[in-house]
């Protein structure tokens, strides 16, 4: 892909807990690029559903139509995307427990995937896009500009979770259930049939566990300077 005017599309995919979400975020506002979280609009789809009462049953079924009227968008915004629910504005409701604890069992779904599709590629067409998410760099940009894979330790990721969540807890008990459910939600990830997480053809991968959040910063901005100047 050409970067365009607006700038290029950059993809950052990897597992749960890699840093994807704050480095995207921090790269897109060093280089003057918007920040696209995917996880976000699946996170906001799995909400709209518990608050509408669907049951977890029937999720695995829902047509295209169905997840359509739940009314899930995004709106541009300073150099993010904010993102509504049934057009109110939803951000904190998305990562409660019971939407972090179901919403990877809601992304295997084809119909999901598909509807959200439509979603991340329209907040792409412009360029000037750094994109995180499982299949960025496989599924909805294959033709990105510069394709990042972002790998740690899960140990490490789990502390970073932990840490993340505001506990002062570096309890080892609390890291190794977090690492418990990390390695679920990777396990589920990666098996699931449409879109697996996978690292994208021409992804450069970076392992962060022994970088510091500005390093791997660091790195990928001078990677997308060096495949794009
Ligand atoms: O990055 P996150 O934790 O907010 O993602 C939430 C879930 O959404 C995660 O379990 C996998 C799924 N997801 C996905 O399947 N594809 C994406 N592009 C982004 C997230």
């Amino acid at each position: 892909m050409r970067a365009s005017t607006a700038g290029p599309v950059i993809t950052l995919d990897g597992p749960a807990g890699a840093g994807k979400t704050s480095t995207a975020k921090e790269v897109a506002r060093r280089l003057g690029l918007r920040h696209l979280d995917s996880g976000a609009l699946y996170r906001a789809l799995t909400y709209a559903l518990l608050e509408n009462g669907v049951p977890e049953e029937r999720w695995s079924d829902l047509t295209l139509q169905e997840l359509r009227a739940l009314d899930v968008s995004q709106v541009a915004r300073g150099g993010a995307f904010e993102v509504r629910v049934g057009g109110r504005l939803v951000d904190e409701e998305l990562r409660s427990s019971a939407v972090t604890g179901r919403v990877s069992m809601l992304a295997r779904v084809p119909a999901v995937r598909e509807c959200l599709l439509e979603l991340q590629r329209a907040a792409g067409a412009q360029g000037g896009l750094v994109a995180d998410g499982r299949d960025m760099g496989s599924v909805v940009f294959p033709e990105a500009d510069v394709k990042v894979f972002l790998v740690a330790d899960l140990e490490e990721r789990a502390r970073r979770r932990v840490l993340q969540d505001g506990a002062a807890d570096r309890d080892p008990g609390t890291v190794a259930a977090e690492a418990q459910a990390i390695a679920r939600r990777d396990e589920q990830d990666s098996r699931r049939e449409v879109s697996p997480l996978r690292k994208p053809e021409g992804a450069v991968e970076i392992d962060t566990t022994g970088l510091a959040f500005e390093d791997q910063v660091e790195a990928i901005v001078d990677l997308v300077r060096r495949l794009t100047g």
